[in-house]
């Protein structure tokens, strides 16, 4: 039988009816929310990303200063860049849109945010407190699988949770993420990589199985056991095409499952969106 569906869009709809009278009120009180955007290069599906960001902060009444630097601009360009939107009490969050080119030290321009300001949770500091469980924006992509598998009640706690990648982006903070001692996390998680060449013997044996490696297919449907879960986190581009992690196959075997299109990215949106409403919202209870 076929897997059942778990759409990211009705998960991003839910945080979004959460995140409006928060943001609402911010506004009426006079502090609307600025979510800023640094786009450097010419990369098109970057830019789509960065219109997409911008245009749903506008829907929601927010300011949206945006700065495009040039395909050839330095690090110093990035740093003054990302320095100008610390500096600017006008931007509560912001982000630096990956990836840039070549020629830039991406790490190096995230350590320069303030990390109050760092939408995405990747800065050094929010992943350190992700790690002790403190406040802060918290890494968009796995905050977003763990709302989407709690919006399709799919209980993790006290299950085996086995993440296929072990990267800083996805693997690493949704890991800690999901071994978080709260209702919707408290999972017995593995994390395999290239390290455990038998890592199909952790997948088969898991209850949710995540995706998160960035090599396209690398996940068959004699990976995991039937009626499992499975969240495809990991994608990678060719030119425009979209080569998911997850063989689509697997949606024979599984019993719950994420679409190829519109699975983990709409709810990767919602929670930088929902860092944002967080950044501005302890801003102003500060004053
Ligand atoms: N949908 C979204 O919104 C979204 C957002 C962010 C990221 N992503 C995607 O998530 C993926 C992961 O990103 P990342 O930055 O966290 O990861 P990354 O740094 O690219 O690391 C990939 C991980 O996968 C493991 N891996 C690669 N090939 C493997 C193999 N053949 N067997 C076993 N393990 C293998 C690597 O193992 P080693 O550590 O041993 O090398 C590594 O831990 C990427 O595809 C990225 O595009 C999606």
């Amino acid at each position: 039988m076929a897997a059942t569906m778990m759409p990211g869009g009705p998960v991003a709809d839910a945080v979004f009816a959460d995140l409006l009278p928060r943001s609402e009120k911010l506004i009426a009180d006079g502090n609307t929310p600025g979510l800023g955007t640094i786009l450097v290069g010419d990369d098109g599906a970057s830019a789509r990303y960065v219109g997409m960001k911008m245009s749903k902060a506008q829907e929601l009444g927010w300011t949206s200063p945006h700065l495009h630097l040039p395909q050839d601009a330095t690090q110093a360009d990035v740093v003054a860049a990302v320095r100008a939107f610390n500096d600017d009490p006008a931007v509560d969050g912001f982000l630096v849109q990956h990836p840039t080119p070549p020629e830039i030290d991406f790490d190096a321009a995230i350590m320069e945010m303030a990390p109050d300001k760092d939408v995405d949770g990747m800065h050094p500091v929010n992943m350190g407190r992700l790690a002790l469980m403190m406040p802060g924006p918290v890494p968009a992509t796995p905050a977003g699988i763990e709302a989407l598998l709690a919006f399709y009640d799919v209980t993790v706690s006290g299950r085996e949770v086995c993440i296929l990648g072990r990267g800083t982006t996805l693997g690493r903070p949704l890991a800690l993420l999901l071994s978080q001692k709260r209702p919707t996390a408290n999972a017995a998680v593995t994390v395999v990589h290239t390290g455990v060449p038998d890592w199909p013997r952790y997948t088969q044996r898991a209850a949710v199985v995540v995706a998160a490696a960035g090599v396209p297919g690398i996940l068959q449907p004699e990976h995991i056991s039937p009626g499992a879960v499975v969240v495809g986190g990991g994608v990678r581009y060719e030119g425009r095409r979209l080569l998911p992690d997850v063989d689509e196959r697997c949606e024979e075997v599984a019993g719950w499952i994420t679409p190829r299109v519109g699975g983990v990215g709409p709810t990767t949106i919602a929670m930088l969106f929902r860092n944002a409403v967080e950044a501005a919202e302890r801003k102003h209870a500060a004053r």
